[in-house]
């Protein structure tokens, strides 16, 4: 008699590989607690955990213990695994912040005398890092480059050239990277290609799957989703995040509170649900200012006008092109702050992918004027972080402060 083939894989909450994406983002990083049967990861408040009677016996050289919770946490260590098994890869740090994760990447792969190729448009603070302050304190050097420019990009490498840079979708402009493209690139040159994907969390993209070495996040943004508590993750092969955590989790020490950790878990059990939302209504949303006379400019990966439209298509998957949108108004300055101002739904507000929808009206920034398009340098940039009301309401709200403060065309 033949053997019988193998039952179909039978899902189990305690094996993340039998889950689909949807049922991992419920049961990940979820243990019952066995001192009272409560099913739901309490929040562990504790700064330190017992010693064993040999404290000898600890070995020195595993960050997940629990000892001290700079080092790690029950809450630390349970959205880590919960966040490695979302983005796919074999292990994650979290710490305080985005921008701690950011620093605390760069800190431990980067050394003096090594270079950085850095997407001209780069979160703020990412910019400053590279344009200003590892240069100085640490002897790093780094080109921004149009990303979206492969032989750009290849002409900016170096024999020194470390790592390759890039927000997937970035912000503010929304340019859009190809990340299988700019992997090969660094990988033939021995670097690494280290990706932010705060602005295009999974299940819409996972960009290990795509090349990339390091994926990092802000949690404070659609992982989280609710706009009420601060994070940062970096996830990838436990080679590279292992020193992460030797070194600068436990030497910089951003640690991140065992109360945001559980926050952030606890939000992250809605994020297929709520991305869902985010991206249907920034569609509808975009397609709406596009149409609008008094809107000069729209950038949106979703509109066939965005110069990376096709390549978001491909790389996204055909349906799923983010949620934040950058446009111009056809108005002078005071005129733009008056359309923010008639919002009476939309509020301005730093920050994105929060549950509410989110306006911030920024001008160029001087030090890098030159890295935006044209109409937002002249115009100024409106950047809505589009939220998970009704998008009749959310159309409603823009169509009426239109009405109010930009005379019609
Ligand atoms: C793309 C991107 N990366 C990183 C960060 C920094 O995250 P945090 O504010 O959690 O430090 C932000 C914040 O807006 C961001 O938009």
């Amino acid at each position: 008699m033949s053997n019988p083939s193998p039952p179909p894989s039978r899902p189990n909450k305690h094996d993340p590989a039998t889950l689909a994406f949807q049922t991992q983002t419920v049961h990940s990083g979820n243990q019952a607690d066995v001192g009272t049967g409560a099913i739901r990861t309490p929040i562990i408040m504790a700064n330190s955990y017992a010693l064993p009677e040999d404290p000898y016996t600890l070995d020195p050289d595993n960050p997940d213990l629990l000892v001290y919770t700079r080092e790690s946490g029950a809450n630390q260590l349970a959205l880590q695994s919960k966040l490695a098994t979302l983005d796919g890869g074999e292990d994650a740090v979290v710490l305080g912040t985005g921008v701690a994760a950011l620093h605390a990447m760069f800190f431990t792969h980067l050394n003096a005398g090594d270079h950085v190729i850095v997407s001209d448009v780069t979160y703020s603070a990412v910019w400053r890092l590279f344009a200003e302050l590892l240069p100085v304190k640490s002897g790093i050097e780094a080109t921004f480059v149009d990303v979206t420019d492969l032989d750009a990009v290849r002409a900016a490498i170096r024999p020194t050239t470390r790592i390759i840079h890039t927000e997937v979708i970035a912000n503010p402009t929304v340019k859009t990277a190809d990340i299988q493209a700019l992997a090969d690139i660094a990988h033939a040159e021995d670097a690494l290609l280290t990706v932010d994907s705060t602005c295009t969390p999974p299940p819409m993209f996972r960009p290990l799957e795509h090349g990339a070495d390091l994926v990092v996040h802000s949690l404070t943004k659609y992982i989280n989703g609710h706009g009420d508590a601060m994070g940062g993750a970096v996830i990838g092969p436990r080679e590279l995040i292992l020193p992460i955590k030797t070194e600068a989790m436990i030497n910089v020490g951003a640690a991140i509170s065992p109360f945001n950790a559980w926050l952030i878990s606890r939000g992250s059990i809605t994020l297929p649900l709520r991305l869902r939302q985010h991206l249907a209504n920034a569609q509808r949303v975009a397609e709406f200012l596009d149409s609008d006379p008094r809107v000069l400019h729209v950038a949106y990966p979703g509109l066939p006008s965005h110069p990376q439209h096709q390549l978001a298509k491909r790389q996204f998957g055909g349906q799923d092109f983010g949620a934040m949108i950058a446009f111009a108004l056809d108005a002078d300055h005071d005129t733009r702050n008056a359309f923010v101002n008639s919002l009476r739904l939309i509020t301005s507000a730093v920050s994105l992918g929060h549950d509410e929808t989110l306006i911030v009206y920024e001008d160029t920034p001087a030090d890098r004027a030159a890295m935006f398009p044209e109409v937002f340098r002249t115009h100024g940039l409106l950047r809505l972080a589009v939220g998970l009301e009704d998008p009749d309401d959310l159309i409603a709200d823009l169509a009426a402060a239109l009405d109010t403060a930009v005379p019609a065309h």
